[in-house]
């Protein structure tokens, strides 16, 4: 059975104590066992993080990583790093990825791939962009980067796979996705599962909303059959009003 999540990505903000200090405030949260919560905070605070948080329910994960096990890449951080720090998971292909460093399907098929090699769960975010859903061939778009990156993992590797659909027109932007266009869209996505895969396998993959999820908003969206929780940007970074969005769920 498939669980309720809502992560916090904290993208390049927080200084160490800062980090260490809305951890705390989460320290004392408690929520229900069918739910998850997650932070994900800059690379050089994973280790404090992961410590901080060892005695209690909150998950550490990475914001992204490296294809490769190791070598000449500066700058860059693996998978067999982040493991050997007790981080089994990372978020991979989000939006700004794409946008400011280039990461596309075929690259990103590879990065799950190595994530799945130390056993890392994934949660990967996709969507569509303004011109698109405009457009109308946001369902295309979606289709084409989950067939792209996931369509060819087993069914024991889906068991790794947390999806996030994040338009890229409501990130950042304080625009939502209505309640209404979030579940049209993630029932579409589950439907493609069950046809590529089964129901079964379908019913327990977790898909999360992101893009301006707030306090306000949260339990609308969040109410909806087909959307198991949210990925978090501005609002994780204000500990009360990521505890509201928890509550939300
Ligand atoms: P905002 O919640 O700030 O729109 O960011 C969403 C996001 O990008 C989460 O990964």
């Amino acid at each position: 059975m498939r669980k309720k999540i809502v992560a916090g990505n904290w993208k390049m903000n927080n200084n160490k104590s800062e980090t260490a200090d809305l951890i705390q405030a989460l320290k004392s949260l408690s929520f229900s066992t069918d739910v998850r919560v997650m932070i994900a905070p800059a690379f050089t605070h994973l280790a404090q993080a992961e410590e901080l948080t060892q005695a209690g329910r909150i998950e550490v994960l990475a914001q992204n990583m490296n294809a490769n096990d190791s070598g000449a890449f500066t700058g860059e951080i693996s998978a067999k790093m982040l493991h050997s720090i007790g981080i089994d998971k990372v978020i991979l292909g989000h939006s700004e990825r794409r946008a400011y460093y280039n990461e596309t399907d075929v690259g990103l098929k590879q990065k799950v791939k190595t994530a799945l090699t130390y056993d890392m769960e994934v949660v990967f975010c996709f969507g569509e962009e303004l011109d698109q859903r405009k457009a109308g061939s946001h369902f295309e778009v979606v289709q084409s980067q989950l067939e792209t990156v996931l369509f060819d993992l087993n069914s024991t590797e889906w068991s790794k796979i947390i999806l996030a659909y994040e338009p890229v027109w409501a990130i950042g932007t304080g625009e939502t996705a209505s309640p209404d266009q979030a579940q049209d869209i993630h029932a579409f996505i589950r439907g493609l599962i069950a046809s590529k895969y089964d129901e079964d396998l379908a019913k327990d993959v977790s898909i999360l909303y992101g893009g301006s999820v707030k306090p306000a908003n949260a339990s609308a969206i969040f109410s909806q059959p087909d959307v198991d929780g949210g990925l978090i940007g501005g609002a994780s970074l204000n500990a009360e009003d990521f505890i509201a969005i928890i509550q939300s769920i």
